[in-house]
């Protein structure tokens, strides 16, 4: 029913996935090429016509921008060696970091990969923990960077009307909910939310997140979402910017 070559192409306007894991062996996300491509034909079938991989860095995934970026040039070398058909333009490597007490202390951190326009994709923990990073995202803002939390729909700490959230709103941070989140495929709470903050004009993107092809069918299925193709019918979203 939910065939790879699915005519569906529901995500077409957003036109650019700028959040997912597909830089084969770095992180939780595609573990080989042959799975990379496999993922990519599939944000092709859906509509997708411009990727950004963002691979994790955090302390579970200690990942080095230099050693990234060089990953990065080889990949897109094999890719454009293979010409294959289907499959959406792979731009450029940005990163998705963990805004927690570990990152603070990082240092060089003027040396982030970010997706055009210096938007710098952020995360939080997706368990409760104490740190605030309010007055880190200052300094960044301060040094001219263009916030992007990822998925604020996926902390259970965390609610449309959460004093942080108000906050970041406040400070001019965009938010990205995942397409995913909109189908239920993280239960039914980030479902929920995830749909309140784009009815609230509180999501100024929308991301895939994609990691592997279990990522992949449940984002076919998504593009069958009757309510999901609504979303994307009557929200402007600021993905083709980028
Ligand atoms: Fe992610």
């Amino acid at each position: 029913m939910f065939g790879l070559f699915n005519k569906n192409k529901t995500f077409a306007p957003l036109a650019t996935d700028m959040h997912c894991h597909l830089l084969p062996g770095v992180d939780d996300g595609s573990s080989n090429i042959s799975e990379t491509i496999s993922c990519l034909k599939t944000l092709y079938s859906v509509g997708f016509k411009k990727i950004y991989f963002t691979p994790h860095f955090q302390a579970h995934y200690p990942n080095n921008e230099e050693d990234i970026k060089q990953r990065f040039a080889e990949l897109k070398k094999t890719l454009e060696k293979e010409k294959i058909d289907d499959m959406p333009e792979v731009i450029d490597v940005a990163g998705e970091y963990r805004f927690d007490d570990k990152f603070a202390r990082i240092p060089g951190v003027d040396n982030v990969l970010t997706l055009p326009g210096k938007r710098l994709l952020c995360e939080f923990s997706l368990h409760f923990n104490n740190f605030s990073p309010l007055s880190l995202f200052e300094e960044y803002i301060k040094m001219g960077y263009k916030l992007i939390l990822a998925h604020p729909e996926r902390y259970p700490y965390l609610n449309i009307h959460s004093e942080q959230i108000v906050k970041m709103k406040e400070m001019g941070i965009a938010f990205q909910v995942n397409i995913l989140s909109l189908n239920g495929f993280y239960g039914e709470s980030a479902m929920k939310k995830g749909f309140e903050y784009i009815e609230h004009n509180m999501s100024e993107y929308l991301g895939t997140d994609t990691h592997n092809m279990r990522y992949g069918k449940a984002l076919q299925q998504t593009a069958e979402n009757k309510q999901v193709q609504k979303i994307l019918k009557n929200h402007k979203f600021q993905n083709s910017e980028i």
